[in-house]
Order: structure tokens, then C-alpha cells, then sequence
């Protein structure tokens, strides 16, 4: 009788658990927003972003995100040829000039170009016939960490024509810098993976402020002192892909240090983020000033790392905020997939006009469809599970939400 009980309890945990899952996007949706994101990407920092994001949602199996995806194989298996990804790589290296040591010239950001470095790695893992892409992936790190100008402390500027940190660096130099170190391996590989980290560091020490939120840009000639939601959102996407670099590389154990300030990094700014969640699950530009307009980008990249991090660490406390935050991304979605509500990515500070579309915001929305796939797929093996009482920290922003789909699923977990 008593495994027979006890498998049956098994089975209704798991279906509680089930029961806290939604539908996702649909693939008509993702297409569109993928179409879209892919005609009107153009900026370094969004090619590099488009490349990440198609990579983790259509070739799951070669992002950091997989604990088997370093080093990628040699040859792309036909079915899994990370096509989409790929041409990105080959587009910027056919058309950089040989004078140009960063992938795109002249670019005036020294992180943005970097962004694509991750895909041009994987273009020369997997195919040996193209010198091209391992040179090109070199320069490129030879100019971040040789040429770019630095703080005294060490943080790599994020521009080229002054020293200046911004936010949005962690998800643009960092990524790429321990994705090749992971690959190379050897001493030379762990000492880019700990410069990944150092850097990510060190930026923290300048734009962190005491609740945990980042600052948008400091030092140099004009600063945003806001804590911009799209600027959070690079901070703990990008820490969030170092943190899977070192954790599936060679040398994850010799990281564990690392990687749990790495955590403790994301976590407080997702944390602390989500207090200033608007009832319809959005966030604000500036996260915590309330006469800020609601920016649907920065939404969805924070609750795509929630999601993540969720699954990183099996905390499912958070998971309302990301269900609330994916709802309102749903409805934030036209007709012809496009993301509306979005902030204009070039001026931070005035929402998108209405006749134009974020690049990034597009590929923020892949972000967290794959990110809520990842999170979905780790509740229904059993591997991640709904605590009974994990929506006891939400709530206090939510006011009174009797008909909310979310609040009467978690409702349906908490009645064990
Ligand atoms: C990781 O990639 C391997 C193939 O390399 C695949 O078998 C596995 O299903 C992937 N896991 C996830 C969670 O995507
Ligand atoms: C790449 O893979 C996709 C999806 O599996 C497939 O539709 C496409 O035909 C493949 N392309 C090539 C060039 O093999
Ligand atoms: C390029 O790929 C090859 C494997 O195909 C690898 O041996 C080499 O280290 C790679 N170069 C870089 C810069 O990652
Ligand atoms: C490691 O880096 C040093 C300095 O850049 C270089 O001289 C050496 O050849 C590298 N070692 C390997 C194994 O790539
Ligand atoms: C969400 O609420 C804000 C007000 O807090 C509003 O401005 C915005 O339009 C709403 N978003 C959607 C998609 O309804
Ligand atoms: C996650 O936490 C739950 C309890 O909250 C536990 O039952 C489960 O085994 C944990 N999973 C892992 C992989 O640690
Ligand atoms: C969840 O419930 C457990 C056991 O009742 C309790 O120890 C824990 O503090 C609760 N967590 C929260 C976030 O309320």
C-alpha cells in the first residue's frame, strides 16, 4: 500500500506542479517576432543580441544555457546547422576591414561589437576550413583587452572616445570574453573566464547602488544615474551567461566562488526590481521612479532571467512576478508580432514612436520564450518544483487580483 500511496502522492504533486504552467507563446507569434526581429536588426549590439537569442531559442543545444554545450561539435549536425546564428557571423566578418580590430569599425562602443563575438566563435569551432572567424574572434578580444581604454580600477570602458561604464556592457564584452576563454581552455582559457568575472566586478563596484538596482552610465561626460530597466536587464542577462559559461566549463569547480557571487549579483536585482511591478505586470522605464512610463523591453529580459535563474537555483519565488511579466508581454505583442510599449533603445528616456518597433525588444521576447520553455520543461520533469507556499513573497504589489490566471494557479499548487 505505502509506495502505491506515495507514488500517487507523486503523481499529484506533479500535476499541481503542471497545473502552475501556461501555454507560452504560440510558434505563429515566435515567428513573427523572430521575422521581424531579423529584418530591422542593423546595430552591432542588436546583431549580437539577435544571434544570442536565436541561439537560445532555436539551438538550445549550443547555448551556455546546456551543460553540454562547451565545446560545441566540430560539425553542426544538418537538423541543428544554427543557420539564422551563423549568417550573422558571416555578414560582419565579410564585411570587416582588415585595419578594424573590433568586428565592427568604428563603432564608438567598445562592448557592443564584442556582442557578436559569441556566434563568430562558434562559426570557427564549427567549420575548420575558414581561418576567418578564429581571426576575427581574436582581434576582437585584443582590442578589448589591450586597446580599449580602461578605468583605474581596471573596468573596460564602454566607449572608445572616453572612460565610461554603462550597464549594458555586461551583456555585450563579458559573455563573449568567457565563452572564449571556456573554449580555449588551458591556463590561458581560466584566466579569460576570471577577467570575464573581474570585469563584471568591477563594473558593479561603480554602478550597483544600495538596493541592489544598477545605474544606467557613469564616469565621463554626461552620466544616467537612472535605474534604466532595459540597463538591469543587460546587467543580469550578462552575468547570467557568465555564470552558465563557467559553470558547463572545464573548470566550472575551480568558479564555484565566482559563480555564487555571480547569483547573489542577479538575484538582487531581480529581487529588488519586481517590488515596482505595476498591477498589470509591467515595469516602469525607471524602475523605481513612479511618474516613468511602462517599458515593455526591459520587462521582458528581466523575467526572461527569472525564469533562468529560477531553474539555476531552484527558487521558485519569483515565478509569479516572470508569469505576471509574461502575461502583459502577451498582450504587449501586436497583431503583425510586433512588441509595443517599448522604449526607444536609442534615447533610454522616451517610449518607442508609434511608428517604429525595438530591435532588441524582439529579441528580448525570444529570450524569454526560451527561458520560460527552459523553466516549463525543468517543472514538468520534476527537477524544479513549485514551492506550495512560493507565491507568498508576491502579492503586496499585486493588490486585489482575485481573477488573475496566475494568482489562481499558484492557488491551485498552494492546495496541497
Ligand atoms: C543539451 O544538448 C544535448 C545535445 O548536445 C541534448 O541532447 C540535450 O537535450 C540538451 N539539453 C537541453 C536542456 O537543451
Ligand atoms: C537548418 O536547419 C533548419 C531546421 O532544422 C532547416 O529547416 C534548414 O533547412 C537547415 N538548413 C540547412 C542549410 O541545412
Ligand atoms: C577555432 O576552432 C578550432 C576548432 O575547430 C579551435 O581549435 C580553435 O581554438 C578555435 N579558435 C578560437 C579563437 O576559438
Ligand atoms: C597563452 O597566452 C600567451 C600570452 O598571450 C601566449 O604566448 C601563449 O602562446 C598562450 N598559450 C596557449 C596554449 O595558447
Ligand atoms: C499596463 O499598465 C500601465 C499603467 O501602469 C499602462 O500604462 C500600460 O499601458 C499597461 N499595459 C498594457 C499592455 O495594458
Ligand atoms: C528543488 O526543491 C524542491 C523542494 O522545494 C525539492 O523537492 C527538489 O528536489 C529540488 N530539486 C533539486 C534539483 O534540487
Ligand atoms: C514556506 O513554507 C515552509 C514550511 O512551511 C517555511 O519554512 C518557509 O519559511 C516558507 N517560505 C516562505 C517564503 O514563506
Amino acid at each position: 500500500m505505502a509506495p502505491v500511496l506515495s507514488s500517487l502522492g507523486l503523481i499529484l504533486s506533479s500535476l499541481e506542479a503542471l497545473s502552475s504552467l501556461h501555454a507560452g507563446f504560440s510558434n505563429a507569434v515566435i515567428e513573427q517576432v523572430r521575422s521581424n526581429l531579423i529584418a530591422i536588426a542593423s546595430q552591432s549590439w542588436e546583431l549580437g543580441t539577435a544571434a544570442e537569442a536565436l541561439t537560445e531559442l532555436d539551438w538550445p543545444a549550443l547555448s551556455v544555457f546546456n551543460a553540454s554545450a562547451i565545446p560545441p561539435p566540430y560539425e553542426l549536425d544538418p537538423a541543428n546547422n544554427a543557420s539564422d546564428v551563423l549568417k550573422i557571423a558571416t555578414s560582419t566578418v565579410s564585411a570587416k576591414p582588415s585595419d578594424s580590430l573590433a568586428l565592427i569599425a568604428n563603432d564608438g562602443a567598445v562592448g557592443d561589437p564584442a556582442s557578436i563575438g559569441v556566434a563568430v566563435l562558434l562559426a570557427n569551432w564549427t567549420d575548420s576550413s575558414d581561418t576567418s572567424y578564429a581571426s576575427a574572434a581574436s582581434e576582437q578580444l585584443d582590442y578589448l583587452l589591450n586597446v580599449a581604454p580602461r578605468t583605474d580600477s581596471g573596468a573596460i570602458s564602454q566607449r572608445s572616445d572616453q572612460v565610461q561604464l554603462w550597464a549594458d556592457f555586461i551583456y555585450m564584452a563579458p559573455p563573449f570574453i568567457a565563452y572564449y576563454g571556456a573554449l580555449q581552455g588551458g591556463e590561458n582559457g581560466t584566466s579569460l573566464l576570471q577577467t570575464a568575472f573581474e570585469q563584471i566586478s568591477l563594473y558593479r563596484d561603480v554602478l550597483r547602488d544600495d538596493d541592489g538596482l544598477w545605474r544606467h552610465v557613469a564616469l565621463g561626460s554626461w552620466e544616467d544615474s537612472t535605474h534604466w530597466a532595459t540597463g538591469n536587464g543587460w546587467a543580469a542577462a550578462g552575468m547570467l551567461r557568465v555564470l552558465e559559461t563557467l559553470d558547463h566549463s572545464s573548470v566550472a569547480s575551480d568558479f564555484a566562488e565566482q559563480s555564487a557571487s555571480l547569483a547573489q549579483w542577479i538575484q538582487e536585482i531581480i529581487s529588488t526590481a519586481w517590488q515596482y511591478q505595476a498591477e498589470n505586470g509591467t515595469l516602469l522605464n525607471t524602475i523605481d521612479d513612479p511618474t516613468s512610463f511602462p517599458d515593455s523591453s526591459g520587462t521582458a529580459l528581466l523575467a526572461s532571467v527569472t525564469y533562468r535563474m529560477a531553474v539555476y537555483s531552484n527558487d521558485t519565488s519569483l515565478i509569479p512576478y516572470a508569469d505576471k511579466a509574461f502575461q502583459v508581454i502577451g498582450d504587449s505583442i501586436d497583431e503583425n508580432g510586433w512588441l509595443r510599449n517599448t522604449v526607444d533603445p536609442e534615447t533610454f528616456d522616451t517610449p518607442s514612436a508609434a511608428s517604429s518597433a525595438s530591435p532588441e525588444g524582439q529579441a528580448f521576447v525570444l529570450l524569454l520564450q526560451a527561458a520560460y520553455t527552459e523553466y516549463a520543461q525543468s517543472v514538468a520533469s520534476g527537477q524544479v518544483l513549485p514551492t506550495s507556499n512560493s507565491t507568498s513573497s508576491s502579492g503586496s504589489s499585486n493588490g486585489d487580483d482575485d481573477d488573475s490566471n496566475i494568482l489562481r494557479r499558484c492557488r491551485l499548487v498552494r492546495r496541497k
